[in-house]
């Protein structure tokens, strides 16, 4: 029996290494200690604190499940989202991307589009908010939609002013934090030093120190911050880009200096080039560079997809190669039951991330096919114990680039592809739609379960907080949750039926359960297109969702419509919608007709308040609330355009009419849609009509 002294002393030792192994996994990706020592330390921890309850709030180790990342601090609500950027990875993508805002804007060929070269610095994006001229908090991005509060820690960099010009309002203005390369060696020889861990590259170091407390308030050299965007803004500070980077620096702040506008994209394409040979010489790190388009009216025309706007890429730098070796092959069942192969390696550094593992998409690519039936690889086929060269792209999941088969050890066998699914052993089968392998026991295969409820629990979906993939499968096992609506009976449970404390033992203190059922009492309130997409409907993805949260404005009107659609056998009113493919119908019919997974979902739903959809506009017209269909061209825009505009005033565009229609919106050279709104009596209405009734002027 240990004396309370030693408990005390123990407890202290053990707290730093979970907490230094916590840290270390959940913000920097990689672990100092194996799976099986955490788990031991948090069991021996937790058995200090059954004999010694009163030491728990000391020592908050136990203070959350599966680990938070980082959350001593704040979480607050982003003013308005901060987007990511969608990639490029070839000039022919870079030719797409002008290709398609110009379609989206109805520009000819000819018409130029400006555009901004920003290298992609590669930190971390803050938010920093500024009232009435005075630093008031500084976010990480977070989601997207919640970011950390780390106002103490970023008042601490000198590239963050404490106080700007703009005296009136709240501004808020976006950058990236970095840590640069000329003084990253001398922090990890300090730390050395100090025999604390060491940051693998730049960009953990900026994360780390941007997330430390620190007991010294001195303003810190370390990190720099160059600002690139404007989030909220009390009046519009630019006409442009590149007009607000200059405005930037007389505000106080860094931008970068190889920043520069090109109106032509071969120039750009060419600057790309010199750029990618400085890389070595620069003090930050670049993984590409962002184009953006210059004109801001331009930019506000394109707006937003769901995650980023149309109106900037990333155009990345080649990847970073390494060669190891494939200590196994798995396979993984993902919530829609697909069979992925995944290739186990032995861990690698890729451009400063340790990889362990990469994808090997399917059965074809491990044959050495593509997906059309052509040879990939010069035909060569991938087997455990093989030679590979790994790479790695941006945040994506790494890749097989090649095999050396001279290194091959001759008594290899090729990889023989399941043909039951590893975890119910029901015969698999190729779905036509994609060739993807397929276990279709959705209702009785343990893995797809479970990678269900991973997904219910998701950021995205409905995103609880501490709920790791391990705890998910311990539930999962041990009985505690089958289906969502049982994460909202797990309270009740606990204080009724199970003491989870002892269920569990090792890891659990009151707190954690208390944080969690906080979390999961949280969640419960939840916006109508998140709900839909943590049910995991096969090709019903975040988009999908949006744009059937935008149709329907509320959980409740959609449901009925499907509800009885199906008793009816309709499915016309969803092919009606404007970005529902077949695929998509042929799968909400699919789910919503299967009996056992309505009765899942009418459980779920006793315990949640689904929230109606929020218009991301409150502009107001004539045309908001009403249902609209579009023919013929329109001048100065094009069809994804209009679509766009009438969203943001509130209106639903339909692609067929019907008596529900309120408009028929008649461009250039109508079809055959007048003469049937002329028999339906739908009101029609031109183009210079319906801009007046919007306001709109170009
Ligand atoms: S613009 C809506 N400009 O890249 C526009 N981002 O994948 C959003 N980044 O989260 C960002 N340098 O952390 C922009 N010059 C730059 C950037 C930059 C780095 C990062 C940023 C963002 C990520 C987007």
């Amino acid at each position: 029996m240990v004396t309370k002294s030693e408990a005390v002393s123990k407890l202290k030792e053990l707290s730093d290494i979970i907490t230094k192994s916590r840290e270390a996994y959940f913000n920097f990706n990689q672990s100092d200690i194996t799976d099986q020592e955490y788990d031991q330390n948090i069991s021996e921890f937790a058995n200090i604190i059954a004999k010694y309850p009163e030491l728990e709030d000391e020592y908050k180790v136990l203070d959350q499940i599966g680990a938070i990342p980082n959350s001593k601090f704040k979480k607050v609500k982003h003013l308005s989202p901060m987007y990511s950027l969608s990639n490029a990875f070839t000039n022919e993508d870079i030719y797409n991307f002008l290709n398609q805002m110009r379609s989206f804007l109805d520009l000819s060929g000819s018409e130029q589009i400006d555009l901004v070269f920003e290298p992609k610095i590669d930190g971390l994006s803050l938010s920093l908010i500024y009232k009435n001229g005075y630093l008031f908090q500084a976010l990480t991005r977070g989601d997207g939609q919640i970011g950390e509060d780390v106002t103490e820690n970023a008042r601490l960099i000198s590239d963050v002013p404490l106080s700007i010009p703009v005296k009136n309002g709240t501004l808020e203005i976006r950058g990236e934090v970095y840590f640069p390369n000329s003084t990253f060696s001398e922090l990890n020889d300090e730390l050395k030093i100090k025999g604390r861990k060491t940051f693998s590259n730049p960009r953990n170091a900026a994360s780390g120190t941007l997330r430390q407390f620190k007991s010294n308030k001195n303003r810190n050299t370390n990190l720099c911050f160059f600002a690139y965007s404007v989030g909220n803004a009390p009046y519009r500070l630019a006409d442009s880009q590149a007009m607000l980077l200059k405005i930037f620096n007389d505000l106080g702040f860094k931008t970068n200096n190889l920043s520069k506008v090109f109106t032509s994209v071969e120039k750009l394409l060419q600057y790309y080039e010199e750029v990618f040979s400085l890389r070595p010489e620069l003090d930050y790190d670049i993984d590409g560079i962002v184009y953006k388009v210059n004109d801001f009216r331009l930019q506000e025309r394109l707006g937003f997809r769901s995650s980023s706007p149309r109106w900037a890429i990333a155009h990345k730098f080649p990847a970073e190669m390494s060669i190891t070796v494939i200590e196994d092959i798995e396979i993984q069942i993902g919530r829609t039951g697909t069979l992925s192969p995944v290739a186990k390696l032995k861990p690698v550094n890729i451009g400063g991330v340790v990889v362990s593992s990469a994808t090997l998409h399917n059965k074809d690519f491990i044959k050495g096919l593509d997906n059309k039936g052509n040879k990939i690889r010069g035909g060569a086929d991938i087997r455990k114990g093989d030679w590979v060269t790994v790479y790695r792209a941006g945040d994506v999941i790494p890749k097989i680039k090649d095999v050396d088969i001279s290194k091959r050890n001759q008594i290899s066998k090729p990889f023989a592809f399941p043909d039951h699914c590893p975890s119910c052993n029901t015969k698999v089968k190729i779905d036509e739609s994609d060739s993807a392998i397929r276990c279709h026991n959705s209702q009785g295969c343990d893995a797809q379960i479970i990678a269900g409820l991973k997904h219910f629990v998701s950021k995205k979906a409905f995103n609880i907080d501490g709920l790791g993939g391990r705890i998910i499968e311990e539930f999962y096992q041990k009985d505690l949750i089958q289906q969502p609506g049982d994460f909202f009976r797990l309270e009740s449970k606990s204080k009724h039926a199970l003491n989870l404390i002892e269920f569990f033992g090792k890891g659990w203190g009151k707190k954690s359960l208390k944080n969690l059922f906080n979390s999961i009492e949280k969640a419960r309130l939840i916006k109508f297109e998140r709900f839909l997409f943590s049910l995991g409907i096969r090709h019903i993805g975040e988009n999908a969702s949006q744009v059937l949260a935008t149709y329907f404005d509320s959980w409740d009107v959609f449901y009925n419509k499907i509800k009885c659609g199906i008793s009816k056998n309709d499915k016309q009113f969803l092919f009606e919608i404007e970005g529902i493919g077949q695929l998509m119908v042929a799968s909400l019919v699919e789910f919503f007709s299967d009996f056992k997974e309505r009765e899942k979902l009418d459980d779920l739903l006793n315990y949640v308040k689904i929230e109606n959809f929020i218009k991301s506009s409150k502009i107001e017209t004539a045309i908001t609330n009403k249902k609209l269909v579009l023919t013929g061209t329109f001048k100065g825009f094009s069809r994804a355009e209009l679509k766009s505009i009438c969203e943001r005033h509130g209106a639903k565009v339909l692609t067929a009419l019907s008596n529900n229609v309120d408009f028929l919106v008649v461009g250039q050279s109508p079809g055959s849609k007048v003469k049937k709104a002329d028999q339906l009596g739908v009101k029609q209405i031109f183009e210079e009509e319906f801009k007046a009734l919007i306001d709109y002027s170009l």
